[in-house]
């Protein structure tokens, strides 16, 4: 077994406008700046809670004598936070392998203040790590990812398919660990993603963590409310639970950057489609189903599990079409798909913390369909 470095790239068009790449290194420059601007705002909300505490009358705060202590550590947490930040962000210029120099010009970017949105998806993206590439994310992972790989062995199962011939593609990869689970199993597998957030944690993990549990997160470290010990919100992790060289050599295994209705157009191209928490990310859900079909090989799987929390549902400005479950799988056997299996209240989590006091738990989808030979 050797490691083969997990190739990223960005697909496109051959004709390229300089606007287009314009806009293209000014949205680099200005996710790095949200990574760049972790710690400040972090140690911002920091200052804010000393400051409330401080305003307490002598008496109150005589009744909570380790809070300021507390509020050290969580410093401690941030700045702990922010080395595996730089590391992250450190090679994110090269991870392209068809696209140098990502930030050139980028430097210039005129709006540094980072947009609220991008830095609560840095704070999302550390979650991320505790969900694909910790011990602590076992569970979620479980219930997540093992029904999809356990119906795609079943389906393409070693002992009568050669493997390094069945080509999967995990739309909305994440930071990539169902499309590695894949990849490590021997099918060629490709992650597609479409946030530079994760394109380029999941590039640190894939290809520059050399050895297991090598790295520390405070994932919880921005959840103020519902803690139930101070040290539940400072928790430890470590990274990556698994060595990320274990794919076999002879496997394909790649990230591709974009949107996955602009990237994916070939037709009858994949033997088997895994999506898990995806299919809700789009703003027309039919388009996405009707894609899948397309690409797909007369023959091939789609297998799915996730809930419908439509991520552009009421969002200004967002188009966004909302349909219930029901409706979806009738829109997936128009479109020519055959149910083969079909399970609901399947629980699942997303990121979320075992020690807080307030849980979200969806009752997900999983389902496996096929397109006819
Ligand atoms: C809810 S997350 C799920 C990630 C991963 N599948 C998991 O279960 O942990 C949805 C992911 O889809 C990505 N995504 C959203 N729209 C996309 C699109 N049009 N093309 C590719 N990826 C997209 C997001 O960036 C995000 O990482």
């Amino acid at each position: 077994m050797a490691a083969p470095m997990v190739k990223q790239e960005i697909i496109e068009g051959e004709v390229i406008e300089s606007h287009e790449e314009e806009k293209e290194r000014e949205h680099f420059a200005r996710i790095i700046n949200a990574f760049k601007c972790y710690k400040p705002f972090s140690l911002r909300r920091v200052d804010d809670a000393v400051k409330h505490f401080n305003a307490l009358p002598q008496r109150h705060k005589d009744l909570v004598p380790n809070f300021l202590d507390h509020l050290t550590t969580i410093r401690e947490c941030i700045e702990q936070n922010d080395s595996i930040i730089r590391l992250i962000i450190q090679d994110a210029e090269h991870i392209f392998e068809n696209k140098q120099n990502m930030a050139k010009n980028g430097g210039d970017i005129k709006a540094l203040v980072p947009l609220v949105s991008d830095l609560d998806k840095v704070k999302t993206t550390l979650k991320q790590f505790v969900r694909d590439w910790s011990e602590a994310g076992e569970h979620e992972r479980k219930a997540c990812y093992e029904p999809v790989i356990h119906e795609i062995e079943a389906r393409f199962p070693k002992e009568f398919v050669d493997t390094s011939g069945v080509h999967i593609l995990v739309p909305g990869a994440g930071l990539g660990r169902l499309a590695f689970e894949l990849a490590r199993r021997g099918y060629n597998c490709q992650g597609n993603e479409w946030s530079l957030f994760m394109l380029f944690s999941s590039n640190f993990v894939l290809n520059k963590c050399k050895s297991m549990d090598t790295h520390t997160l405070h994932p919880w470290v921005h959840q103020w409310t519902n803690n139930m010990t101070n040290e539940d919100q400072t928790e430890a992790i470590t990274f990556p639970d698994i060595d990320t060289s274990t794919i076999p050599e002879n496997v394909q295994f790649s990230m591709a950057a974009g949107d996955f209705l602009e990237v994916y157009q070939d037709p009858e191209t994949w033997d088997c489609l895994a999506t898990v928490f995806f299919i809700d990310t789009a703003h027309n859900i039919i388009a996405y189903i009707e894609t899948i079909y397309k690409i797909l090989k007369p023959g091939g799987y789609w297998v799915n599990l996730g809930p419908l929390l439509y991520h552009y549902s009421d969002m200004p400005n967002e188009m966004s079409i909302e349909l219930s479950y029901d409706e979806v799988k009738r829109v997936i056997e128009q479109i020519g798909f055959v149910f083969e299996k079909e399970e609901k209240n399947v629980k699942s989590t997303y990121t979320q913390s075992l020690n807080s006091m307030l849980h979200y738990t969806y009752d997900s989808v999983f389902f496996v369909v096929k397109k006819p030979s």
